[in-house]
């Protein structure tokens, strides 16, 4: 009897141990470190930015809807703090980048970004609040600039000297981002206050370096390089090391300057290569430089949260930290869109998931998402974990695959597309029309050119980089496996159209 009791005594309080933090999986970095995976929030609705405040042991986070929340991390509780009253919610739209003062013990003043609409107009505003025992007490505009239906960016970051930068989205304009005199498709540089800092590179202006399409991640290493990872178009997303006085080459260039054409504008106007570029597009989002000895094998490496991809990337960084010398991938598929990471004091890694948004992919989202993950390492090998990915380099892929990369993140795996944002493939006239469907995948197609009566908002990217028999490859696939067409092309004859565009 006495033994019985003290079993039960001890089998609640290990599970009492357990409650707050059950581990949902373990991650395998190398032979000497594995992680636990916790939960620490669910059912939140698209965790936009979050950062942690080592002065409050707390995580700072915005929902895209317009709560900014704070998560405890001693109790796991979470409270909103403040909701932004007039943020325009759509799509990719909405309360967007967090950032904390440096020096928060002193200057108490979160900073976030968002989108307004005012009659038909978009503007993307920053906004300082001021927060005392846990609650915003005052609020105040830094600043207003123009937004877009699209392309809003933005994630916000400070630098060790309590400058305040801006990484601004081009809101899908043709000029702003190479218009060094518009605020869109720049990184700005401010005072904590939102004035112009006079050591700023242009005399007067926010502007340190432009030629942005559209950033979702920024972060500053060790030495203080700022570094930004941004989306492509249908091809090379990116990651810049971000100097002043810089051209990123949007719109003109994308990815590594190796077309005869980029090449040709980079010999006449001085533009600055990305450190690392993906083509197939992976959508990276989250950034953040982790210096910790926690997980030895990420030190000195970039964290990188991806959407379209669904995992969390490490890359490693030469000693000089502006140079991406190795890459894992670790989580692909697992827990969906990753779209904030940020490091407590002792080098716990909390990832969120963004599988609400406007583009969730099979399978998501969970019952309970979105969540904050928490990674931890533990001091015992577990039975079984996640191990990281194989990177596969320049295999050959088939038509389902290649489906699958380029199409199915807008137009879904089954061909539905999403309403409102993306046309069904199965209700278009162009799957029957061989010459249009071919000349859709080879231009893209803007809003109006297609069939649907439906008007969209965003353009369908070009896909010529894709070799012709790739595009037949596709074609064929969305033909026979989405809409049981019998009807086939050959390469030749994307060959023959592309030659005569
Ligand atoms: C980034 C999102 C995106 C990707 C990736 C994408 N599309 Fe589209 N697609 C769109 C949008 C948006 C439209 C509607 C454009 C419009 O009408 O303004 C569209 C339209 C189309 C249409 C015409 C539908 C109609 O209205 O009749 C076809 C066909 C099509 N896409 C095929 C493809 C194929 C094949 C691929 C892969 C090679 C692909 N798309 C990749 C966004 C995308």
């Amino acid at each position: 009897m006495r033994v019985l009791t003290l079993i039960s005594v001890v089998v609640i309080s290990s599970c009492r141990n357990h409650k707050d933090k059950e581990i949902i999986d373990f991650i395998k970095v190398s032979d000497q470190t594995y992680l636990s995976v916790t939960e620490v929030a669910s059912n939140l609705d698209v965790p936009w930015d979050m950062q942690y405040s080592p002065s409050t042991n707390s995580i700072f986070f915005t929902q895209i809807k317009g709560k900014v929340a704070e998560l405890n991390l001693e109790t796991n509780s979470i409270k909103v703090i403040y909701e932004v009253p007039n943020v325009y919610h759509q799509r990719t739209l909405g309360l967007l980048g967090l950032a904390i003062h440096p020096n928060f013990a002193i200057n108490p003043y979160l900073y976030i970004c968002y989108t307004t609409k005012e009659q038909d107009s978009v503007f993307s505003e920053l906004r300082r609040l001021e927060l005392k025992n846990g609650q915003v007490i005052a609020s105040k505009l830094l600043l207003k600039i123009d937004g877009g239906t699209g392309h809003n960016g933005s994630r916000l970051a400070f630098d060790n000297s309590h400058k305040l930068y801006w990484a601004t989205g081009d809101i899908h304009s043709l000029t702003h981002a190479q218009d060094s005199t518009t605020l869109n498709g720049k990184i700005l540089r401010m005072n904590d206050d939102g004035g112009i800092p006079h050591d700023n590179p242009i005399r007067g202006s926010y502007v340190y370096a432009w030629g942005f399409r559209n950033m979702q991640g920024m972060t500053f290493t060790a030495n203080g390089n700022l570094l930004t990872s941004e989306h492509g178009d249908a091809i090379e997303d990116e990651i810049n090391w971000i100097r002043p006085l810089s051209n990123y080459g949007w719109i003109d260039i994308e990815g590594y300057h190796d077309t005869p054409k980029e090449l040709a504008i980079a010999s006449k106007s001085l533009r600055t290569e990305p450190i690392k570029a993906w083509t197939p597009v992976i959508a990276p989002a989250a950034l953040k430089y982790y210096s910790f000895t926690q997980i030895p094998e990420w030190n000195n490496r970039l964290l990188l949260g991806t959407l379209k991809d669904q995992s969390l990337r490490i890359l490693k960084l030469n000693v000089n930290q502006n140079q991406i010398i190795e890459e894992d991938i670790f989580l692909k598929d697992k827990y969906g869109r990753i779209r904030a990471i940020t490091v407590d004091k002792k080098g716990n890694v909390y990832i969120a998931t963004s599988n609400r948004d406007w583009k969730p992919q099979t399978d998501f989202p969970l019952k309970t998402d979105d969540r904050i993950l928490k990674l931890s390492r533990i001091e015992y090998t577990p039975r079984n974990f996640l191990s990281k990915e194989k990177i596969s380099n320049g295999q050959k892929m088939d038509a389902k695959a290649l489906y699958q990369s380029y199409c199915a993140s807008c137009h879904k795996a089954d061909g539905n597309g999403t309403p409102g944002s993306f046309p069904s493939l199965l209700k278009s006239s162009a799957m029957k029309d061989s010459k249009k469907l071919i000349h859709i995948v080879l231009n893209g197609l803007k809003t109006t050119e297609g069939d649907d009566t439906q008007v969209y908002d965003l353009p369908m990217p070009s896909f010529s980089f894709l070799k012709d028999e790739e595009v037949a490859s596709i074609v064929n696939y969305i033909r026979t496996r989405l809409i049981n067409s019998t009807q086939t092309i050959d390469a030749n004859m994307v060959g023959d159209i592309r030659n005569q565009e």
